[in-house]
């Protein structure tokens, strides 16, 4: 795998957030989208959620780079779906996030996993590609953080959390 494109699929992914963020069109706010009213404490969990997701997938690029598909498969097993993780997309408030959450812990991580099982690394790179089109789907549609004013709110209900049929939670 060559490094240059290793580089830039990083690069891709780090600017993608920003990127949203600017397309916010001028107004200095991110009105265009949607807020996840969660309290404080939630914000940092999903963000400190977040960054480990950026670093998991990190790891899986360097993996990659060593044809390491034994740890491509780990790394795609521990960012999917378990009951922990369930609870954390079911609070947030919102149908459509904990839909995308629940695809990308299913369906993209199991796909890695698949492809990496097969040591194919034309197929377990289109999978990793399909992950990082719901993270940035997921960050093109949400947001947690308001300006100027950020509020306080309370933890909404939990949802119920509807799975892939085939789909089995471990943990
Ligand atoms: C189900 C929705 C969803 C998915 C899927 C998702 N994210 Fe996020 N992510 C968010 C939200 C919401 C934020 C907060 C964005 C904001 O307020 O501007 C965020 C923020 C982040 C941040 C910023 C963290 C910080 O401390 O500033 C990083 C990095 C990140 N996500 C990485 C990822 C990566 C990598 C993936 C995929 C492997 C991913 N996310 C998948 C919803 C998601």
């Amino acid at each position: 795998m060559n490094q240059n494109i290793i580089s830039l699929i990083l690069f891709l992914l780090i600017s993608a957030v920003p990127v949203y963020a600017q397309q916010d069109n001028g107004s200095n706010t991110t009105s265009s989208r949607i807020l996840l009213k969660i309290p404080y404490k939630d914000r940092e969990g999903l963000m400190k959620v977040m960054r480990n997701n950026l670093q998991s997938l990190n790891k899986m690029i360097s993996a990659m780079a060593e044809d390491d598909f034994k740890s491509v498969q780990s790394i795609a097993k521990n960012m999917s779906f378990n009951k922990k993780k369930g609870k954390g997309l079911s609070r947030r408030g919102n149908a459509a996030f904990m839909a995308m959450g629940i695809k990308f812990h299913t369906e993209d991580t199991a796909a890695i996993m698949k492809a990496a099982e097969k040591r194919d690394r034309k197929a377990t790179l289109h999978a990793m590609a399909n992950m990082v089109s719901t993270c940035v789907a997921c960050h093109s549609t949400f947001r947690v953080m308001e300006w100027p004013n950020n509020k306080f709110y309370k933890r909404p209900n939990p949802m119920k959390l509807v799975l892939p049929k085939e789909f089995k939670a471990t943990k």
